[in-house]
């Protein structure tokens, strides 16, 4: 059993104030050559994939300081690395909210043969930029993962539809393909209705591995119907292991195998030589960041302004709602509502939470040894069948992943040395099968 570990192409390392370095190339950042090089170094390491997430609408508030999310297109951008890269996987996040199933279906199947089998789909439901897309406002979760379900189901149908199989060749006959082996699929939904087949072949007949983000009670049913992998947000071990055994518990009520679903924590980490240089590294990530803009993040997260409380006194219980109904991400109110019950914290202390500042990633800060100390502690404690690298305050601390952090997991067993297989779904797999998972 060894660890599944994916890289973020979002510049997580140039937010806050780390595009001002000066070794930051953030005038590069929507070139391909700049996302080409973090890949090709993350192939070089081995790394199971390279994670492209995304959103469709752009925080006006955010971009005044940091490149936030503004970005190139993942289809468009994974296209550009595909034919430069020959062995790690490529994770294209795709809003099943604000997407047709038979677009879909085919950009990633035809990304598929273009690298040979290497693409992962990252399943979001959005929460943000239903104007963008002739809507009011986003539709409640429950709407947004039902329609998720038959989506997939739909883009699943399509990729069936047209079998590898099919396709004889054959020069003698003169048969392309099979046509009794490609059928219309003749789905009529709640929110769909496509006729089919696609037109394209599926690459192979493993199908394109699913990936998810999103931890509501929905967003896990969902999960641990379809999905190979849960990008996680689990700030703290006890929440990365609470999360991965809800998430086995309920494959196996859906007739799924436990080790089907792999649960992959976002790790964003600040690296230094020191302990002290990291820690310095991870308090200058986050000095910009004035008050009004923390409370705007608590408001934009619980769905609360607590701007009327003096910082000393105590957040309880009374300023949050019971229930969040509509907020964009339950998972990201739940957490912060965790800390609210468990510490009542003072709203200063409040705003220096990770979950706060960051996305409720689970944080680290130190050096390479520490950082391979605290993977091996979550992954001994089953909180963990890998992680997403999310690289912070410097391109230094990035390097230092690549040049230290995987080396030692390799040294101690713990990650792939070279890889056994080429396509995505291969190196997921060689995960598993190297043995079972220390809590499994
Ligand atoms: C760790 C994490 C990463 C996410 N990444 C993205 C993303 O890249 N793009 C996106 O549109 N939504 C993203 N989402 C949002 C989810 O797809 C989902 O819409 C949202 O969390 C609401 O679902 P929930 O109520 O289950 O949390 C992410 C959510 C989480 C928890």
């Amino acid at each position: 059993m060894s660890l599944c570990i994916g890289l973020t192409l979002s510049p997580t390392w140039l937010n806050g104030d780390g595009w001002r370095k000066d070794d930051s190339k953030a005038e590069q950042l929507l070139s391909s050559d700049y996302y080409l090089e973090l890949a090709k170094k993350a192939e070089a390491s081995k790394l199971d994939f390279v994670f492209k997430p995304d959103s469709l609408f752009l925080n006006k508030e955010m971009i005044n300081q940091s490149p936030g999310f503004s970005s190139l297109d993942p289809i468009v951008l994974l296209t550009s690395i595909v034919r430069e890269t020959e062995k790690i996987g490529l994770v294209a996040t795709m809003s099943t909210t604000f997407s047709e199933p038979f677009t879909v279906a085919r950009q990633l199947q035809s990304l598929n043969w273009i690298s040979k089998g290497r693409i992962g789909w990252n399943i979001v439901t959005s929460i943000e930029g239903s104007g963008n897309f002739g809507k009011s406002s986003m539709p409640s979760s429950k709407e947004r993962y039902d329609r998720a379900l038959e989506f997939t189901e739909v883009v699943r149908k399509l990729w069936e539809s047209y079998p590898n199989e099919s396709l004889t060749m054959d020069r003698e006959s003169g048969q392309f393909a099979n046509k009794d082996m490609i059928s219309a699929i003749h789905h009529i939904g709640d929110f769909y209705k496509v006729e089919g087949p696609l037109n394209i072949p599926s690459y192979c007949s493993k199908s394109i591995p699913f990936f998810q983000a999103g931890a509501s009670n929905v967003g896990r049913n969902f999960a641990s119907l379809v999905a190979d992998a849960c990008f996680a947000a689990t700030p703290d071990m006890e929440s990365a292991i609470e999360l991965r055994s809800d998430l086995q518990k309920r494959a196996n009520e859906h007739g799924r195998k436990t080790e089907a679903i792999r649960v992959l924590p976002g790790m964003h980490f600040f690296l230094g030589e020191t302990h002290e240089e990291a820690t310095l590294l991870y308090k200058n990530a986050h000095t910009h960041l004035t008050t009004e803009q923390r409370l705007g993040s608590v408001k934009r997260i619980l769905g609360v302004d607590l701007s009327h409380l003096p910082l000393q006194s105590k957040v309880t219980t009374d300023h949050i709602p019971e229930v969040f109904t509509n907020v964009r991400s339950k998972t990201h109110a739940d957490l912060l509502r965790r800390i609210i019950v468990k510490e009542e914290p003072t709203l200063q202390e409040l705003l220096l939470k990770p979950e706060v500042i960051g996305s409720a990633h689970w944080v680290i800060v130190g050096t390479a040894e520490e950082a391979v100390a605290e993977i091996t502690k979550w992954f001994e404690h089953g909180a963990l069948d890998g992680f997403i690298a999310l690289p912070g305050g410097s391109v230094r601390s990035l390097n230092l992943f690549f040049e230290k952090v995987v080396p030692l997991l390799v040294e101690k067993g713990l990650f792939r040395e070279e890889y056994t297989g080429s396509t995505l779904r291969e190196h997921l797999n060689s995960n598993k099968s190297r043995g079972r998972h220390p809590l499994d």
